[in-house]
């Protein structure tokens, strides 16, 4: 389904002072691998993305996670800055290959005490502990193996969700299987622009099957291990419209939404992959790794869907005159990508070149919440990558300010139009390690100088704070 209109659009309040409902949670994120160094310490063993970022070219300027913002020695310090924030929740991830080095076998109580007293320290702060449990950071032991194209990984998976549920289950309550799967199938093992960095078509599929797969079968794993999980799992997604009503560009916008959403969304959500995408993916997959009640298991309900919005895509049919533009598009080997074109519309964008489109994030919502069943949702991730400077030990970010006051004027249009939206997480606690854009790109609500790792709250951060207190927007 492609929503070409936007009537929502107009339900958006761009200037008056807005209250949330009672319990809302209002949270930032994080990922292991983006923030906590100490990649060799304490017996963890590297991940893909070690691997990945260690590899000439790879990452712009060499960048690596090594060290990252040191969150693994400066926690305490982190979680200090939270409760400043009043953050009510904080979503990180487990660095998989700390809990358990190899993606297998015993696990390493050094890197379970980690996490134990991170979420000790959470607690003690009145903060929910938001657990996601693969951010990306495949052990490479696994990817060695086959990685995500080989189905046993999804096993390996539901494993060590058993092992991170028996370390820290008694203390936390929300649990995200996945982040993002479209950007570990896609960009890890289509367009390569991610760890692993791999090129083939037909593996992207498979590592997308196998990652919902692991998502079924790690959210039962963590369902069997009793206590009080509650269970979601986080996609990425994005309107995708296009440019005009004639017919190639309707087409083209019916094959991305399949590839960036409906691939993910229906299998989770129904339990079945939708037939024109498997018709389009036919050049590139027969399908024949989905077995028999594979996706009984996929879709085992959940308790909640988060949900990441940075913006939308805009594309038409092709144009021997006009060649493609945007930030993202399936690798030039992807059969049937002549057919798309994605087109910029010349809005403000980010410093991802990624077009600020605000009323983007109501129609994801309404859109989820009308097609599929109804679920609470989360937007789980949602910010702004812009260029900061410190100047006399303060960074003003207005551009960041303003992404986050349009993108919560439209979670509340969302919220006003009867979307179960229970809650939402900027992205991020921290500036930190941006995957193949390394340190170039800063996220941060707090400003992180990684010569000195001292943390400056930036204005979007003391604005985020009163947006917190009055669990609310000012007025414009
Ligand atoms: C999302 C990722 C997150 C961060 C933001 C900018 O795709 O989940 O780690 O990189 O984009």
């Amino acid at each position: 389904m492609t929503n070409i209109s936007t009537p929502t659009l107009d339900a958006i309040d761009r200037s008056s002072a807005l209250s949330f409902p009672p319990g809302f949670l209002w949270g930032a994120a994080t990922a292991a691998y983006q923030i906590e160094g100490a990649a060799a310490v304490d017996g963890r063993t590297p991940s893909i993305w070690d691997t990945f970022s260690h590899t000439p070219g790879r990452v712009v300027e060499g960048h690596t996670g090594d060290v990252a913002c040191d969150h693994y020695h400066r926690f305490r310090e982190d979680v200090r800055l939270m409760a400043d924030l009043g953050l009510k929740s904080y979503r990180f991830s487990l660095s998989w290959s700390r809990i358990q080095p190899g993606g297998s076998g015993p696990v390493n109580p050094a890197g379970v005490d980690f996490y134990q007293r991170l979420v000790d320290e959470l607690l003690a702060h009145d903060i929910v502990p938001w657990v996601t449990l693969y951010h990306w950071d495949l052990p490479q032991e696994l990817e060695d193996a086959g990685g995500w194209p080989l189905r046993d990984t999804a096993e390996r998976f539901a494993e060590y969700a058993t092992v991170a549920h028996a370390a820290l289950g008694d203390r936390v309550r929300h649990w995200t299987t996945l982040n993002e799967p479209w950007c570990s199938a896609f960009l890890g093992y289509g367009s390569g622009t991610h760890a692993p960095g791999r090129t083939e078509a037909a593996s992207a599929v498979r590592a997308g099957h196998h990652l919902m797969l692991g998502h079924g079968l790690a959210t039962q794993a963590l369902r069997a291990a009793g206590g009080q999980a509650e269970v979601g799992v986080t996609v990425n997604l994005y309107p995708v419209s296009p440019q005009t009503s004639a017919p190639a560009d309707v087409d083209a916008a019916r094959r991305i939404d399949g590839l960036a959403n409906r691939f993910f969304l229906d299998p989770i959500l129904r339990g079945e992959y939708p037939a024109d995408l498997v018709e389009d993916l036919r050049p590139v997959s027969d399908m024949a790794h989905v077995r028999d009640g594979d996706l009984a298991t996929i879709s085992t309900p959940l308790d909640m869907l988060g949900i990441n919005y940075y913006s939308r895509h805009v594309v038409a049919g092709p144009d021997p005159q006009a060649p493609a533009q945007g930030y993202w598009r399936p690798p030039s080997t992807w059969p049937g990508s002549e057919k798309v074109r994605f087109v910029n519309r010349g809005l403000p964008v980010t410093d991802m070149g990624w077009e600020i489109d605000g009323a983007g994030l109501v129609e994801i919502l309404t859109r989820v919440h009308r097609d599929y069943p109804e679920l609470p949702l989360y937007v789980t991730e949602n910010g702004a990558a812009f260029t900061d400077t410190v100047v006399d030990g303060r960074v003003d970010d207005p551009q960041r300010l303003a992404y986050f006051d349009e993108h919560l004027r439209a979670a509340h249009a969302a919220i006003s139009a009867g979307v179960p939206l229970q809650g939402y997480f900027a992205w991020s606690l921290l500036d930190n390690f941006e995957w193949a854009w390394g340190y170039t790109r800063r996220f941060g609500m707090i400003h992180v100088d990684y010569d000195s790792q001292r943390r400056i709250p930036k204005a979007s951060a003391e604005w985020y704070a009163e947006v917190i207190r009055r669990n609310g927007l000012p007025a414009q």
